[in-house]
């Protein structure tokens, strides 16, 4: 089965864990980071996985354009979606539910929370302020689902 995961990251923590999805995979899926690569013909992959990550409560931009466009070939191929976050439980769930629009949502064979990560080194400066606001947090830290990665890849081979 030829498989893409097609993500879109700001400080690389969704490329991460395409990275380590693609491994648990063990089928040789490609990488497709929307923010390098030109033309992608959705017609060569069987299973197609997004990923994504929330800034702000939004879903990156590039993904959002990315599903606008090829949402009807979307809708024919075997799905996953994943998402990278901080936030946990309902208030993750309501983020993915913004994220994905529902028809793709009720179609996918695999719906992930991966985690996240806050990179200090990646952030810009206002980016860094709000999150030392918000998070009380004046350094890098990761809590990245490495199980949660496990369970989707399991979930999405059946
Ligand atoms: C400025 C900023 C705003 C964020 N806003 C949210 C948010 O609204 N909800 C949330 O769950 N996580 C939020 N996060 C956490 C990111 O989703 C997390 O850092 C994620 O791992 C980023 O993945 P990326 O590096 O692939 O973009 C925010 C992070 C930053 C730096």
């Amino acid at each position: 089965m030829k498989t893409a995961i097609v993500f879109a990251t700001k400080h690389g923590c969704t490329e991460n864990c395409s990275e380590t999805l693609a491994n648990e995979l063990n089928t040789g899926a490609e990488l497709i980071n929307l923010e390098t690569a030109k033309e992608i013909d959705l017609n060569q992959y069987d299973l197609v996985i997004l990923g994504g990550s929330i800034h702000a409560g939004m879903i990156n931009k590039t993904i959002k354009k990315f599903i606008d466009k090829n949402l009807n070939q979307l809708l024919e191929k075997k799905l996953g979606l994943f998402l990278c976050c901080m936030e946990e439980g309902e208030k993750a769930q309501e983020q993915f539910n913004n994220a994905y629009p529902e028809k793709l949502r009720n179609i996918a064979k695999a719906n992930g929370f991966f985690g996240g990560a806050f990179d200090f080194e990646k952030m810009n400066f206002i980016e860094r302020a709000i999150i030392k606001k918000i998070a009380n947090i004046e350094e890098s830290f990761s809590k990245i689902n490495i199980q949660s990665i496990k369970t989707f890849a399991s979930e999405i081979s059946k």
